[in-house]
């Protein structure tokens, strides 16, 4: 019997597998299709202080293996995510959530996470400083090493749970901006959110996405997303959570060697909605074909 347990800021978690923010809604949504107790934990979509619309269509862009998304941070608000999809959720998911929190300034980020930190749904506040879809906010942040750090130790002044910040591809030097996180006081770091891309229709000549460009995942970023964990984790001392073009329990493990201690899937769960159950019931036979009897025990396994 294989070991998938994984502990991720103080938290146990029954398996590494999670569902990125933006691919599984306040996940009551998908607790129609499958129990969603079997995930490790998911991170939900991403939620700023005010309700919003999210960026004008199209917002999405099909892609050879992967697709181009500029939903612009579509969510109800901070306060009816609290008072409308929490309690949805506490119906069909009895596992700590991440509560994804993006911002267009550090006192909005300082007052979604305050909210949430009161949660007890809430297991850890991941701060999203990637989100490269919206002007003034999210990837303007997390491009910089000190706009990172700054947002990352005004936040940690006011919460109590762990702060995970998810940090972006889309940046000469990661390991600085990584660093930078940790010694503000970061708990962990995602990496990787999309990159930014574009796509042309041939027939009107113009941008496919109304926004003319927007955020790439999927399969073909894989190696990208796996490359900066192995570089982070190089570097830093603080649990790492993988996310970019996973698909498999194999990349899920690949993930985990680099110095993964979560893995979030993304682009997958839009492909297919059972994505993270399949890869979850995957798992042990994968490990089993490698010789891993526990997932604990690989983390950076291949440095
Ligand atoms: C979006 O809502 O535009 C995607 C969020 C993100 O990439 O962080």
């Amino acid at each position: 019997m294989v070991n998938t347990k994984m502990n991720l800021c103080g938290i146990e978690i029954d398996n590494p597998v999670m569902p990125a923010s933006g691919t599984f809604g306040f996940g009551y949504e998908f607790a129609e299709l499958y129990d969603i107790n079997v995930l490790g934990s998911f991170s939900f979509k991403g939620t700023t202080l005010e309700p919003r619309f999210g960026n004008p269509t199209p917002r999405i862009a099909e892609c050879t293996n992967g697709l181009i998304n500029s939903v612009g941070l579509q969510n109800p608000g901070v306060t009816d995510v609290i008072g409308q999809e929490l309690p949805k959720l506490a119906k069909c998911f009895n596992k700590p959530v991440m509560a994804n929190i993006s911002g267009f300034a550090i006192d909005e980020y300082v007052e979604v996470c305050k909210q949430l930190d009161k949660c007890d749904q809430v297991g850890w506040l991941e701060v999203n400083v990637s989100c490269p879809n919206v002007h003034n906010g999210g990837m303007a942040f997390g491009t910089d090493p000190k706009a990172a750090a700054a947002v990352v130790a005004a936040v940690k002044k006011e919460v109590t749970k762990p702060v995970i910040v998810k940090l972006s591809p889309n940046v000469r030097d990661i390991v600085a901006i990584a660093k930078a996180c940790e010694e503000a006081g970061a708990d962990g770091i995602t990496l990787i959110n999309t990159m930014l891309g574009m796509r042309i229709n041939l027939k009107t000549g113009k941008p496919v996405i109304a926004n003319k460009m927007g955020g790439f995942s999927g399969p073909a970023i894989f190696p990208i997303a796996l490359r900066m964990v192995y570089q982070v984790y190089e570097a830093v001392n603080i649990p790492i959570v993988g996310c970019g073009g996973v698909s498999t329990a194999e990349d899920v493990i690949e993930m985990i060697m680099a110095g993964a201690t979560a893995v979030q899937v993304g682009a997958a769960n839009l492909v297919n909605p059972y994505a993270c159950r399949d890869i979850i019931n995957d798992l042990p036979a994968a490990m089993e074909k490698y010789g891993i009897n526990s997932l604990e025990e690989i983390i950076g396994g291949a440095h």
